[in-house]
């Protein structure tokens, strides 16, 4: 039986040696991308044990708090996070033997917190519609348990010196090496600004006042942008971009290291992160987008060449169900379709493109079951080998077969299915569609005998929730 605890049984005394192999990251030249005048180098992140920049400042909080006595052997580690911090932690954390407590709003993926369990994390999840000063806000929540539980030490990533200290001690030092004391500009983001100070500070010393531009590269809907450009502080918007962007100035964000700044929107972002896996190779999270999208437009306005770095913060492994994922990407409103201005368009799956799953009217329920679990739907449509609709099978009508003996998993779709069909035309109305809606059913839209797919009412939401107007959407927070 596996234990379901996995708090690991680990030597402190010599921790495992992948904990060597943070920092000290690759990197490698742009070349295949429109760099103006300039050379554009990014430093690969993303090869970190646990994919990320983070690795960098949860060895470094750790290790502080060690030498300072606030974290002592059998201490637990608290941290309020949901992003690569977490991460970072549950790996330095746990192979040092520390048990580890993450606060996590409930809003997260369950893939980062399947993740962080994984390697041994304890995981408690708050509410994520509250804000600072609320008890029940992440980072009160986790302060208090530090308080709380004997031993307890609130890394605190937004306010521990610590954070920019690896970068100004480890990230700093290798570019200035790797680009052989020869670099104009620094591309980076803000989310706690650890990277941001500890790379200023370094960069000022090694080239005093400002040799090396400090560039930011911010999601639109964060403040900081219009913070460096005009000193306010304006209120915050929502942005899909994870890992950077911020509703407030992180108390160690030295902001006063940047020297011009980009703006840069979720659809180019993730176009930039597609393009820089297509064209380069290298797979990026959606801030690396945005980073490579700022460093980008900044190369583009020099006139004379100049040698600019950036980063792969995180590895697009984390973002192949969003970012890379085009059905996500349609829904979302980041890749367009060209409009019919009918009801094909709320097809999110068309089957003359091959993007219907399906079943055989003689595959086994079996089948059918296992492929809407794989997919995460609820009902398939049947096909014949021509092509052609010929039933609907949801998770009622296995159900129906299977429930007295599960020996009737391997009985034919074509006995369980429904085959009275919804069709619609392309150019029945929403009305048509909400009808089909009421009757339980989901519609099947054909241009005559054409098969086009279907439409739920998980797509009909997602077409209505794109056009929600603007103003409306509400600000969103970023977790890192
Ligand atoms: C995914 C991701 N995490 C973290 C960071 C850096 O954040 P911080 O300001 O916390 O050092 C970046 C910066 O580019 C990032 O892209």
């Amino acid at each position: 039986m596996l234990a379901v605890s996995a708090a690991p049984t680990i030597s402190a005394k010599k921790p495992p040696g992948i904990l060597s192999l943070i920092g000290d990251t690759p990197l490698v030249e742009i070349t295949q991308m429109d760099t103006g005048p300039c050379q554009l180098f990014v430093k690969l992140e993303n090869q970190n044990p646990t994919g990320s920049i983070k690795d960098r400042i949860a060895l470094s909080m750790i290790e502080a708090a060690e030498r300072e006595g606030t974290l002592q052997p059998g201490g637990t580690v608290i941290e309020a996070t949901a992003g690569n911090t977490g991460l970072g932690l549950a790996l330095v954390a746990g192979a040092k033997g520390y048990r580890v407590v993450l606060v996590i709003p409930d809003k997260m993926s369950q893939e980062k917190i399947f993740h962080v369990r994984a390697l041994g994390a304890e995981v408690r999840i708050v509410r994520s519609d509250v804000t600072r000063g609320h008890s029940e806000y992440y980072q009160d929540v986790a302060a208090r348990l530090a308080d709380e539980i004997p031993g307890g030490f609130y890394v605190n990533q937004f306010g521990n010196p610590a954070n920019p200290l690896a970068h100004e001690r480890t990230t700093g030092p290798e570019i200035w090496e790797q680009m052989r004391h020869d670099v104009d500009a620094i591309v980076v983001g803000v989310g706690s600004g650890g990277t941001l100070t500890g790379l200023g500070r370094f960069f000022n010393r090694v080239k005093p006042r400002r040799g090396i531009e400090m560039v930011l590269a911010d999601p639109t809907g964060s403040v900081l942008y219009e913070y460096v450009k005009t000193g306010k502080l304006v209120e915050s918007g929502s942005w899909a971009v994870e890992g950077i962007g911020e509703d407030f100035i992180p108390e160690i964000a030295d902001m006063s290291f940047v020297t011009d700044a980009f703006e840069i929107d979720d659809e180019e972002s993730f176009a930039t992160a597609r393009e820089l896996l297509r064209k380069e190779g290298i797979l990026g999270g959606s801030s690396t987008g945005t980073l490579v999208a700022g460093a980008l437009r900044y190369c583009r306005q020099q006139k004379k060449r100049k040698r600019v770095v950036t980063f792969v913060a995180d590895t697009g492994n984390k973002y192949l169900s969003k970012m890379f994922n085009d059905f996500w990407m349609a829904e979302q409103g980041f890749i367009h379709r060209r409009p019919h201005g009918d009801l094909s368009d709320l097809i999110s799956h068309r089957y003359e493109a091959g993007e219907v799953i399906s079943v055989g009217p003689d595959d086994t329920l079996l089948t059918a079951f296992k492929r809407m679990r794989d997919s995460d739907v609820s009902q398939l449509p049947v096909v014949d080998a021509s092509g052609r609709p010929i039933g609907i099978i949801d998770e009622s009508d296995v159900l129906v077969k299977v429930h007295r003996d599960p020996g009737h998993f391997n009985d034919s779709v074509k006995n369980a299915m429904t085959d009275r069909l919804e069709t619609l035309s392309p150019s029945a109305k929403i009305k048509d569609l909400l009808d089909v809606f009421d009757r339980g059913r989901v519609a099947i839209v054909m241009e005559g005998d054409k098969f086009l797919g279907l439409v739920t009412r998980t797509d009909l939401l997602s077409y209505l929730r794109l056009h929600m107007p603007e103003e409306s959407v509400p600000p969103a927070r970023e977790y890192l």
